[in-house]
Formats: C-alpha cells, sequence, structure tokens
C-alpha cells in the first residue's frame, strides 16, 4: 500500500509523469487510470497517445514491471496508497464563471470515487491545476466519509511543457510540494518529497503551504504569458518602426534582472494552460473583489487575441485587401512544435477568420493533421491537407507559418516558390526562416516585428 500510487487519468500531464516516477522508482507500482478506454488501449499499446520525445523508451523500460495502465479506477484506489489526480478542468463555458472559472466537475467526481472505493488512509495529491483553496473542498469532501478513514490533500503541480516533457521531468527547475501544517499533513510531505528525492536534488524540492503551491501554479503561468504578449505588444510597435524586435529582445534579455528566455515573437501563446489558468487567476481575483488585478491580468488574454487578429489582418492587407478564393497554405497547426497538440493552437483561430475572408487554406503539419481536421469539422469551405509541404503549396498564393517547427527551415523554397503562385507571399508568424534568403528568390516576405521585405514597393506611376 506505502509503495503503491495510482494516477487518475492519463492525459498529457499524467501519462508523462507517471511513466518517470516509475522509472526513477522501480520498487514503486505506479499505476495509471482513465475513464477513457481507448486512451488505455494507446497506453497499453507500441502506439502511445500522445507524442513526446523520449516518452516511448521510458514507457516500454516500466511498463509492465512497475507501470500500468488501466480503466479499473475502483480497484485502482483500494490498492494504492498514494493517488495523485490529475483529470482535466477545463474553463467552464455554463453558468457562474462561464468562461473564466475552472469547471470543478471531474475534480469533484473523483473524490466521491475515492471516497466509495477506498478501505484504507489515502493520500491524495493534486496534479491538476486548480484555483486557489480547492484542496479545501477536496479535503472536506473527503473528510465527510463514513469509514472513518483519513485523507491527506497535498498539492504537486506540474511545471512541464509539451515536446520537452520527459527531460522537464528529468531535470525540473523545482519540484513544488504544499501541505497542510498538520502532523498528518507534514508527514504526508515527507512521503512525497521521497520519491522526488530519489532523482531531484534537494534544494530544487520546495514545499510550502497548500494554498501557496496552488497559487504558484497559477502565477508561473501566467506570468510566462505575460512575457510573451508584452514581447507580442512590441512587435507591433517594431513594425510601425522599423525597429526589429529580435534585436530588441535580444537587448532586453541582456539583462540578467530579466533573462533572455520566454522572449520570442509569435502569433499568439496556446496550449492548453496559458488562456486556462490566466482566466481562472482572473476570476478569483474578480471573486475576491480585486478588479483591478483581474483587469491586469485579463490584458494579457487581450493581447494575445489582438496578436492573432493583427496578424490576419496584415495578411489581407499586404494581399491586395482581399484573400477570397486565394489559396494560403498554413505550415503548422499545432501549438508549438515537437507536438500533435493543438488545444487552444492560435492556428484553429486564424484559420477561422482566413476562411471567414473565404480564402482556401491548404494546412501542412508534421504531427497535428488529424487533431486540424478535428478542430475545423464544422467549417465549410475550401480546406485540404497536407503531409507533403511540395504538395501544399501548389498554387498557393501565400504561405502562412503558424507554428515553429525546425523542419519548415530546411525545405527547398527554390522549389517551393517555382510551384506558387506570383507575386508569392510569406508571413513568418515565428520568425523561424531566413527572410533574406527568401526574399533574394523572389518572394514578399512579412516577418513579425521587423521590417518586410518585398519586391512590391516601387511605386506604379
Ligand atoms: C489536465 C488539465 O488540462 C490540466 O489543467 C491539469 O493541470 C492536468 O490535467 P492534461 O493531462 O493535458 O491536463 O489533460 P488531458 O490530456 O485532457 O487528460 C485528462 C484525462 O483525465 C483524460 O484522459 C480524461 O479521460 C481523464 N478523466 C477525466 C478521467 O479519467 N476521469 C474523469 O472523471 C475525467
Ligand atoms: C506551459 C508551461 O511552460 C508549463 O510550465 C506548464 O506546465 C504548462 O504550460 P506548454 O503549454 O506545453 O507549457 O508550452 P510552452 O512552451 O510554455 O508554450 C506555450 C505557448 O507559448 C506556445 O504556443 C508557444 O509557441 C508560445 N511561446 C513560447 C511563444 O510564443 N514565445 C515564446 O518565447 C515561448
Amino acid at each position: 500500500m506505502d509503495k503503491s500510487i495510482l494516477c487518475i487519468g492519463a492525459g498529457y500531464v499524467g501519462g508523462p509523469t507517471m511513466a518517470v516516477i516509475a522509472d526513477k522508482c522501480p520498487d514503486y507500482k505506479v499505476t495509471v487510470v482513465d475513464i477513457n478506454k481507448k486512451r488505455i488501449e494507446a497506453w497499453n499499446s507500441d502506439n502511445l497517445p500522445i507524442y513526446e520525445p523520449g516518452l516511448d523508451e521510458v514507457v516500454k523500460r516500466a511498463r509492465g514491471r512497475n507501470l500500468f495502465f488501466s480503466t479499473d479506477v475502483a480497484k485502482g484506489i483500494k490498492e494504492s496508497g498514494i493517488i495523485f489526480v490529475s483529470v482535466n478542468t477545463p474553463t467552464k463555458t455554463f453558468g457562474a464563471g462561464a468562461g473564466k472559472a475552472s469547471d470543478l466537475q471531474y475534480w469533484e467526481k473523483t473524490a466521491r470515487d475515492i471516497i466509495e472505493h477506498s478501505q484504507s488512509d489515502k493520500i491524495v495529491i493534486e496534479k491538476s491545476t486548480l484555483p486557489v483553496r480547492a484542496a479545501e473542498a477536496m479535503s472536506r469532501i473527503l473528510q465527510s466519509n463514513t469509514k472513518g478513514l483519513n485523507f491527506d490533500v497535498l498539492s504537486n503541480p506540474e511545471f512541464l511543457a509539451e515536446g520537452t516533457a520527459i527531460s522537464d521531468l528529468d531535470n525540473p527547475d523545482r519540484i513544488l510540494i504544499g501541505a497542510m501544517r498538520t502532523e498528518s499533513g507534514q508527514k504526508a510531505l515527507k512521503r512525497i518529497v521521497d520519491i522526488y528525492a530519489r532523482w531531484v536534488s534537494p534544494e530544487k524540492i520546495k514545499t510550502t503551504n497548500v494554498w501557496s503551491s496552488e497559487l504558484s501554479k497559477l502565477v508561473s503561468n501566467a506570468m510566462l504569458a505575460q512575457r510573451i504578449s508584452s514581447v507580442n505588444s512590441i512587435s507591433a510597435i517594431c513594425e510601425k518602426t522599423d525597429a526589429d524586435i529580435e534585436e530588441v529582445t535580444g537587448a532586453v534579455g541582456m539583462d540578467s534582472r530579466i533573462g533572455a528566455k520566454f522572449l520570442r515573437a509569435s502569433i499568439g501563446f496556446g496550449g492548453s494552460c496559458f488562456k486556462k489558468d490566466i482566466l481562472n487567476l482572473v476570476y478569483l481575483c474578480e471573486y475576491y473583489n480585486l478588479p483591478e488585478v483581474a483587469a491586469y491580468w485579463e490584458g494579457v488574454v487581450n493581447i494575445n487575441e489582438y496578436q492573432e487578429k493583427r496578424f490576419v489582418k496584415k495578411i489581407i492587407e499586404k494581399m491586395f485587401n482581399t484573400i477570397s478564393d486565394k489559396k494560403i497554405a498554413i505550415f503548422g497547426f499545432a501549438f508549438k512544435a515537437d507536438t500533435g497538440d493543438t488545444r487552444e493552437s492560435p492556428a484553429i483561430y486564424i484559420c477561422r477568420w482566413l476562411m471567414e475572408e473565404r480564402a482556401r487554406l491548404m494546412i501542412h503539419d508534421p504531427k497535428a493533421l488529424e487533431n486540424a481536421k478535428i478542430d475545423l469539422k464544422d467549417i465549410q469551405g475550401n480546406i485540404e491537407y497536407f503531409e507533403d509541404p511540395y504538395e501544399a503549396v501548389k498554387g498557393a498564393h501565400a504561405i502562412a507559418v503558424l507554428t515553429d517547427w525546425k523542419n519548415f527551415k530546411s525545405y527547398d523554397y527554390e522549389k517551393i516558390y517555382s510551384l506558387m503562385e506570383k507575386p508569392s507571399f510569406i508571413f513568418d508568424g515565428r520568425n523561424i526562416l531566413d527572410h533574406k534568403k527568401l526574399y533574394s528568390m523572389g518572394f514578399n516576405v512579412f516577418p513579425l516585428g521587423k521590417p518586410e521585405q518585398t519586391h512590391l514597393s516601387e511605386r506604379i506611376i
């Protein structure tokens, strides 16, 4: 029991995190359960349900030895002393707080499942990102059990980023664990610290009270997103003044107080967490009657949407104010490189707005085409999907780069240019291509937050 770990929720967070814990702690039995049968079947197959560099190897080493995937939630609860909960906590779409607050229905249902099936004391750990004081609600529900059982609720948020999940788990900046200040809470805390201490050095394991831990997760994501919105807002000024966003962020980032990371201008941030967690923070501020603080953080989301819209507006304006019936090749649909995940990808919104202008889209992505098809399935009009970039650009008037996939850099752009309509446009929404080279091939190049390089500027008299 002491060395049996259960994780409820076999998603992007639960799956990789448990695989790494099982790999590092071979004396623990780690079971991951999920109500989604197909997902569990995939975790038990050679074709894992998510793509993460290095994940296959870790799962192969531990699966069947001390790592198990199952749909039997009840058995998992009965047999484990430590339960991580990483079910999804999406933004609420209905009722009070709709559009901002977290929808805690799966979270609460999980608490009730734990009560129903437990026959011994448990440590229950919040892995899912939750509003501050969610552990209190969980604790009250669990303590209402009539079996005389004790439950300690801890917060242990996950900071892994998609695409680098395994290296983030292997070598984290910090492990954060929040526990109640009771004797039992502190004992539980020690048991969880001991698990991570197998491979993480003690100075990187930070212990706090539960509420600080819950809030730190929201604040980490909010501050990361805020950096991107800050840079993206400055990219708009750069385009008006001929300053170059990369020169600006290069200079600004040399200040060690600011730091050089996470300052890449883009069409906007996506992913399952940033927007959801900031809106969650905004809702909490409103709930606690802090309207100025709420407005401050909501601004980060507003700038993100502004940046996505600004990119579409630029495409329309530069292509002679109409894209109706023009073919636009979309390079990248995933919310970032090295993942097939498209949740909250800026590409979803950008493609929808381009379709509203009646463009024809040819979408190319190395990993995300299946998800792209689902995201755009309700849209009427002409959308095609291509594994092969050279097929995607045939007869295209423009290319819009929406994801920072490295392999986009090594495509044969001479060949691509020869396949496209003229004049040919490239809108690099990630600033990853060699703009000078593309310009010299004949492309009209529109980077983000940098001077455009076009052959169209000579005035026709
Ligand atoms: C999710 C949340 O989005 C994030 O806020 C949180 O920090 C961690 O959990 P992720 O792992 O990316 O992140 O979500 P997802 O891939 O959707 O996985 C959640 C899994 O929980 C799904 O596979 C779902 O089937 C499962 N689930 C949900 C249950 O097993 N039981 C439930 O009652 C509800
Ligand atoms: C994020 C956090 O980084 C992670 O700690 C947390 O656990 C979950 O949320 P993730 O969403 O996987 O991780 O990806 P991240 O690398 O943070 O990128 C988020 C978005 O910001 C992507 O759309 C990315 O393209 C964009 N981004 C990132 C930029 O536009 N510019 C940058 O400089 C960095």
